[in-house]
């Protein structure tokens, strides 16, 4: 069977462009063959500015392969997963090759049920506590990929990582090349790529975070005075750690939002190679800082479009 002409893997398909992308960029392609899926890095959406390690859209690619693993489990398929799988080509971040018959776990179904519904929501979040319970579960999901999630709870830790994040932000607020490169992928509504001005927030009054600014209104509005903020660490840094990062990332997000809960991302110290070096030193040398959020409580926002699959999938070798 030609996998091409499988409603399943369409189905996978569509599960794994749902995966978050900074600016939106989906750098993502598709190669997909006899039984076996090429997840691969997109050269022409790479963010020359913010990311020119790459760093971020292997994330993104790790997220789009841990959507495609769970979409697989619940249409009943297993799949063996080869992360970097070629030496000649580093931008194929991951090879799926679908198995036999799979029974799906509760998890699995929870998981893959979180896939659509989930989305980076950067307004206020209600001022509800997130239980004990739901803290552990999202930090549990990070650990099963290898990864830890560090939530940033000790007293003066919070403050000197926002302060961080607050001064990389206004460097970033400086650097035209930075906001040449936002503003170009902050687009109208209509288009398949690209932060919607719907999907920003108002700028906090105050407050310990800033939030990214994509164009949307200049209102202020305050926001939750004891944010629960995360930083998603490995052990290792580089492409294989980084694509492990992406499916750690994604399985965190998805839990979060199988609880009820909405996140939002601070990459802003991530970016600037100065700030990344302090923030490790922060959290401790064995620890490689790959990417911050915020969960909580939030208002119901809505979710960003993506470029069909049609557009991202090619043939496979
Ligand atoms: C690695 C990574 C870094 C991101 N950094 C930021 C950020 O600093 N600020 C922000 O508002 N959104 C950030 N985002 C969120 C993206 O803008 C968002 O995923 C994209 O616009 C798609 O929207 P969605 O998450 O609602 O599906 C980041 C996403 C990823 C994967």
């Amino acid at each position: 069977m030609i996998l091409t002409e499988a409603p399943v893997v369409t189905a996978a398909l569509e599960a794994a462009v749902r995966a978050p992308s900074p600016h939106n960029t989906q750098p993502w392609l598709f190669e997909v063959g006899q039984d076996v899926i090429g997840v691969v890095l997109d050269e022409e959406r790479v963010l020359k500015v913010c990311d020119p390690d790459r760093r971020e859209a292997r994330l993104s690619c790790g997220a789009a392969l841990m959507n495609l693993e769970l979409a697989l489990a619940v249409a009943g398929r297993s799949c063996d997963v080869e992360l970097l799988p070629s030496k000649n080509r580093p931008e194929l971040l991951a090879r799926v090759e679908v198995g036999a018959r799979h029974r799906a776990t509760a998890a699995e179904q929870r998981l893959a049920a979180s896939i659509r519904p989930r989305y980076s929501n950067r307004r206020p979040f209600a001022s509800t506590p997130v239980p004990a319970g739901a803290r552990h579960a999202v930090c549990q999901a990070a650990r099963e990929e290898g990864a830890k999630l560090i939530l940033l709870d000790e007293i003066g830790l919070l403050e000197a990582v926002a302060g961080l994040i607050r001064r990389a932000d206004h460097l970033q607020t400086l650097d035209e090349g930075f906001q040449t490169e936002l503003r170009a992928w902050t687009k109208g509504n209509g288009s398949h790529d690209g932060v919607p001005a719907y999907a920003g927030g108002p700028r906090p009054s105050g407050g310990l975070l800033p939030v990214r600014h994509h164009g949307e209104s200049d209102q202020t509005r305050e926001f939750e005075r004891d944010p629960v903020v995360a930083v998603l660490t490995t052990p290792t840094d580089g492409p294989l750690a980084q694509v492990r990062a992406g499916r750690a990332m994604q399985r965190a997000l998805l839990t979060a939002t199988s609880l009820g809960l909405s996140a939002s991302f601070y990459s802003q110290p991530m970016e600037i190679p100065a700030a990344r070096t302090v923030l490790r030193s922060l959290l401790g040398e064995n620890e490689h800082p790959q990417v911050i959020f915020r969960v909580g409580y939030g208002f119901p926002g809505t979710t960003t479009p993506r470029r069909g699959v049609e557009e991202v999938t090619r043939t496979g070798p």
